[in-house]
């Protein structure tokens, strides 16, 4: 047993767990002590024997073709009196050679990666809601990012990650110095998130950005250094920093968190990759969907020339607590190319 997370007596059904993702999970579950029922499309558990990436051992087994709303509906209960505490949908099905292209093979895959996620959620509700349990999906990053040949699969795997929502929507707001720019086709920035000195665990931000994948870098205004400040108040998940310091936000376009109303740019960002580089210390590198740069900063909308000077914008310098203008600036310009011979 682990002493993690201990599920004895909880009954978990794992659809898709026949093997890969799900068996993984499916075994997980059953090693920390739950009762675990699996969803799979062979006839019999028999049927997996040696299949690589299957192990079906010590877990219950019910072929039900998710892809089939009516299968869904009418399949046994996988545990009796009707008892569910989590139910994990890891269904998948993909398509190659260009079948997702044609009508059959689209639904076919729609069928199984998203429309069955809300016929086995509809399913087990009063279950879930009398065990006051809860539902994963598991979705892909081709959510996120379409794979070339495969339209059905991101497509759907994009809608499974947006059919839900987390409950504790909270918002979380921190500044972070270590943040630059880098690049610009697609334009990308990199965050510096230390660990929680206190824990040792990531800091909200971090554990927001793996959760969730979304994040909006704002530029900081002098006018705001004091409320920049406020949100760097070490404080648990469940306070919301931008009402403790009473900052105004506007809708995203591309992401759930919101921006800050008063900040001169603001990166609506989605994250490529976060890199463990160090026992203190991860690294998130992210795309850059969406700029907003204030009106009012614009000098020549066609050029993109900015008044950046305008913007006042504040950056952290050495030690705790000092921070810089941009001010007191010097030009210089860059030296003529070597001549060719
Ligand atoms: C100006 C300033 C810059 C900061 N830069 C960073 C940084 O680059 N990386 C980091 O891990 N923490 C940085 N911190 C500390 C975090 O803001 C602080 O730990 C905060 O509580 C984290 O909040 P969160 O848990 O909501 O992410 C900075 C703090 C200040 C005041």
């Amino acid at each position: 047993m682990h002493d993690d997370t201990d599920f004895t007596g909880k009954a978990v059904l794992v659809v898709g767990g026949s093997s890969g993702i799900g068996n993984g999970i499916a075994q997980a579950f059953r090693q920390r002590g739950a009762d675990v029922h699996v969803w799979g499309t062979r006839k019999t558990a028999a049927d997996y024997d040696g299949v690589s990436g299957s192990d079906l051992s010590g877990v219950g087994y019910s072929c039900v073709n998710v892809g089939d709303p009516d299968a869904i509906a009418s399949a046994p209960e996988p545990f009796a009196e009707g008892r569910m505490d989590v139910l994990i949908l890891c269904q998948g099905a993909v398509e190659y050679q260009r079948r997702e292209f044609e009508q059959e093979g689209w639904d076919r895959v729609m069928a199984v990666n998203l429309d069955s996620l809300m016929h086995c959620s509809r399913r087990f509700r009063p279950a879930l809601e009398a065990s006051a349990g809860s539902i994963t999906i598991v979705s892909s990053l081709s959510g996120y990012r379409a794979n070339k040949g495969n339209p059905a699969y991101a497509a759907s795997k994009a809608g499974a990650i947006n059919t839900t929502v987390s409950e504790d929507g909270t918002r979380n707001a921190a500044p972070y110095s270590f943040f630059n720019a880098v690049g610009d086709e697609p334009p990308m920035v990199v965050l510096g998130l230390l660990k929680d000195p206190a824990t040792g665990g990531m800091k909200n931000t971090a554990s927001n950005i793996a959760a969730t994948g979304e994040f909006v870098v704002n530029l900081v205004c002098e006018a705001d250094a004091e409320k920049m400040n406020m949100t760097s108040i070490d404080a648990p998940a469940d306070l919301d920093e931008l009402e403790y310091a009473n900052i105004e936000t506007l809708p995203s376009t591309a992401v759930t968190p919101e921006r800050i109303a008063s900040s001169p740019v603001s990166f609506e960002s989605r994250s490529l990759e976060m890199l463990e580089i160090g026992p203190r210390q991860t690294i998130v590198i992210g795309e850059i969907l969406v700029t907003h740069i204030k009106d009012e900063f614009i000098l020549d909308p066609d050029k993109v020339y900015l008044d950046t000077p305008a913007m006042k914008l504040i950056g952290r310098v050495h030690g705790s607590g000092w921070y810089a203008r941009g001010t007191d600036l010097f030009k210089m310009d860059r030296p003529k190319p070597l001549p060719k011979d």
